[in-house]
């Protein structure tokens, strides 16, 4: 188990554990710098466990940790250079993480882009921008910190997928298709991993307040959160408290599953 504290992953057995407490976890957050896993790397130091935020934007990288680290939590958030889609990338911020903490024992794979043609319209281009990063970027996160969570004897994984992996909206045809793939692997990843105690899970949030939506057409915007029952978007805190609900012991029997954070877009 990591080197901060004693484990709690198999602490669910021998009875209550503090609720949402990640004290001496150690977590890998990817798409740390902006957004949703801003929000998460936040809630995870808030936490208590060691923290390190990845991304292709050093600079929003190093400047999230540095607004954590003058939160009043020094030495629990270290910035690392990641792209999701590079697995020499994944090596390095594996090998940053074993450095500072210890094997690490939980994961968010959150790096994400969107593309916004349907079927029609999508080109290669996008095709292979969304696949690659949101597709093969989560694959390849889970292929990189498996093994440190066998040597940590389990840990805890959440895929951040979208309400897009459930319904259809007439655009974002690729995305669509990655964000589908990522709900397939969570499945086969939790019935795989299971008897190693990881759990695995995804999150699939409707639309959020974040630097990605404020980058999509207005008009689809608008629809959007006209479409969605509680008439409004959610604010990224409330993606990252499910997230951080699946990482933590009170989840301590779910795996598998696919929780909709979505103001209610998906039960229309
Ligand atoms: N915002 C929404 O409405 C919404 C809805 C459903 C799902 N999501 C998903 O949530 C996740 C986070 O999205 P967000 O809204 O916070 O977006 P965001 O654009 O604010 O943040 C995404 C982060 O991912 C990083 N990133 C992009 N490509 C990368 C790469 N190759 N390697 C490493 N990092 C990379 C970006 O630099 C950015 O910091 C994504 O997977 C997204 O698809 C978002």
């Amino acid at each position: 188990m990591s080197s901060l504290t004693p484990a709690t992953v198999s602490k669910a057995a021998d009875g209550p554990t503090s609720s949402a407490s990640l004290a001496g976890r150690i977590a890998l957050v990817s798409g740390a710098a902006s957004g949703i896993g801003r929000a998460v790397a936040a809630g995870l130091v808030a936490a208590g466990a060691g923290v390190v935020l990845g991304d292709i934007d050093q600079e929003g990288c190093e400047k999230a940790a540095a607004e954590l680290d003058t939160a009043g939590l020094p030495g629990r958030v270290v910035p690392v250079s990641l792209d999701v889609t590079d697995a020499s990338a994944w090596e390095r911020f594996i090998r940053t993480a074993r450095r500072h903490f210890g094997y690490p024992d939980l994961l968010v794979n959150n790096a994400g882009v969107v593309g916004i043609h349907g079927l029609e319209g999508v080109s290669d281009d996008e095709w292979q921008r969304v696949i690659q990063v949101c597709q093969r970027g989560t694959w390849l996160g889970l292929r990189a910190a498996v093994p440190c969570m066998h040597l940590a004897g389990g840990g805890a994984i959440v895929n951040v997928s979208s309400v897009f992996a459930h319904v259809g909206s007439g655009a974002a045809f690729a995305y669509h298709g990655a964000k589908g793939a990522v709900a397939a692997m969570t499945r086969a990843a939790a019935v795989e991993l299971a008897p190693a105690r990881i759990r695995v899970n995804a999150v699939s949030p409707g639309m959020v307040e974040t630097p990605m939506t404020s980058g999509l057409p207005e008009q689809f915007v608008t629809d959007f959160v006209a479409a969605t029952p509680m008439g409004r978007k959610a604010a990224p805190r409330e993606i990252a408290a499910a997230v951080l609900f699946l990482l933590s012991e009170d989840a301590s029997f779910i795996t598998g599953t696919d929780l909709l954070v979505d103001g209610g877009f998906a039960a229309r």
